[in-house]
């Protein structure tokens, strides 16, 4: 058994060795998505490793392209679907903001004031800063933005 801690609460969960560092998260129900199905092509399941990073299996190739172009990523950054916890000591904690996954998801935020950044789901970029009040005006700019996965980079507003 492995124990890992989010640092948002300071809990910790303990998991069998070679979980997938995403599984663990969901089970502890912390606020992370998997748009694209934990394949490594989006930024929904990224987190910032702040202890025990050798304590997980290291980045692949794929992962690292990945993390490359996402908005926010720091050389701590991991895609947590992309990672195994193999070792005692890991620390993890989220980015601030939360992934809308589609413009239908983000229209449904018309009036409400945002407490934390929105993000886009695959380059973690930030769509509505924190604090603001959403109204439609506003977000029409980012109507044509590209929600899907695979085309990160591509028929961008
Ligand atoms: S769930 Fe998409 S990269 Fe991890």
């Amino acid at each position: 058994m492995r124990q890992i801690k989010f640092r948002a609460d300071q809990s910790t969960v303990s998991l069998q060795t070679d979980t997938r560092l995403l599984d663990a998260l969901l089970a502890h129900q912390v606020p992370v998505k998997m748009v694209c199905g934990g394949r490594g092509l989006c930024a929904t399941c990224h987190v910032y490793v702040t202890a025990g990073e050798a304590s997980l299996t290291p980045a692949s190739q794929r992962e690292q392209l990945a993390l490359s172009v996402l908005t926010g990523a720091q050389s701590n950054s991991r895609l947590s679907c992309q990672a195994r916890v193999i070792g005692d000591g890991v620390e993890v904690a989220l980015p601030d903001g939360m992934y809308v996954e589609s413009f239908t998801e983000l229209e449904s935020l018309i009036g409400q004031r945002t407490s934390m950044p929105i993000l886009h789901p695959v380059t973690g970029e930030t769509l509505v800063e924190a604090n603001k009040i959403i109204i439609r005006s506003s977000i029409m700019q980012l109507k044509d933005v590209d929600f899907s996965i695979g085309d990160v980079g591509t028929s961008r507003a």
